[in-house]
């Protein structure tokens, strides 16, 4: 694996090898399980010719409060480590000041999916992720990038970016990896009290007994009603949303619909806002 800090080294690494398939697989840094399988699949999909580029950058611009990005963890030993074990063959891991200069004046902002859901509570956040993603996707000029689906919302955005800007990538979602007990690992969940860990399995829990109320035909606010009342019951739960949405413009889901459907929810668990989501399949 070589490990790059500059757009420069980038470059220079990326002449370097096979340009057949390359997939990129962004990330903060951090990683943990979730990332693993993100990187594992990468590599699968790269096969033994193509070439695996993974990106470890805590992107400043899509922190919309300092406290958030300085509270944000940072392992970069472990991240090389584990890019290594997982087969990556270019590790970009670059300074704030390599990827941005103080006077930069461009922004990449969707207008639609990033108002709602995460997007509602977190203003200017997914115009950060576009901003950083599509300087990602300028300077690899990957075939394919990977995004975990726990950030469905984010993965929805970034394929409308991709597709009204007509970057030539294939985008893939990876499944949610669980802990377990169902708790979508993140890297947050280190930050949990003893008793909020212990109940936060119930988000999942939540999203199933949902999900199975949507396949006999229950109505949107009933779908997210189940998520909503369990979760409300728990001490020092305050749920921040739960909604069904259409899974590609994540508007609300008309009752009747016949197109994919998604249920998410964010929780605050005491001071920790977690987030998870399950896709519903089309009822027949
Ligand atoms: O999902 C993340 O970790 C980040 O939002 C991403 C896509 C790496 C952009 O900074």
């Amino acid at each position: 694996m070589r490990r790059v800090t500059t757009k420069r080294e980038l470059r220079a690494a990326l002449t370097a090898g096979n340009n057949e398939r390359r997939v990129l697989v962004p990330t903060m840094g951090a990683l943990h399980a979730g990332h693993a399988a993100l990187l594992r699949q990468a590599r699968e999909l790269a096969g033994s010719e193509g070439v695996v580029v993974a990106s470890v950058f805590l992107n400043p611009t899509q922190f919309d409060n300092a406290g958030d990005l300085s509270a944000y963890p940072r392992t970069p030993e472990e991240d090389v480590n584990l890019c290594a074990e997982c087969g990556v063959d270019i590790l970009f891991m670059p300074e704030p000041q390599e990827m941005y200069r103080a006077d930069r004046s461009l922004c990449v902002e969707e207008t639609q999916l990033s108002r709602v859901l995460c997007g509602a509570s977190r203003p200017g956040h997914f115009a950060g992720v576009c901003l950083v993603v599509s300087k990602l996707f300028n300077l690899v000029q990957p075939t394919d990038a990977i995004f975990g689906k726990k950030d469905y919302q984010q993965l929805a955005i970034l394929r409308r970016m991709v597709r009204d800007l007509d970057f030539p990538i294939v985008l893939h979602g990876a499944d949610i990896v669980r802990e377990k007990d169902g708790l979508a690992v993140s890297s947050r969940n280190v930050r949990l009290t003893p008793e909020h860990r212990a109940a936060a399995p119930a988000i999942y829990a939540s999203l199933l007994a949902a999900a199975e109320s949507f396949a006999r035909g229950a109505s949107p606010v009933q779908v997210s009603g189940v998520v909503r009342a369990a979760l409300e019951r728990l001490h020092g739960v305050r749920v921040d949303y739960a909604e069904l949405v259409d899974a590609e413009t994540l508007q609300p889901y008309a009752a009747g619909s016949s197109r994919p459907a998604l249920l998410a929810v964010a929780a605050w668990f005491g001071e920790v806002r977690l987030i998870d989501n399950i896709e519903l399949p089309l009822l027949s």
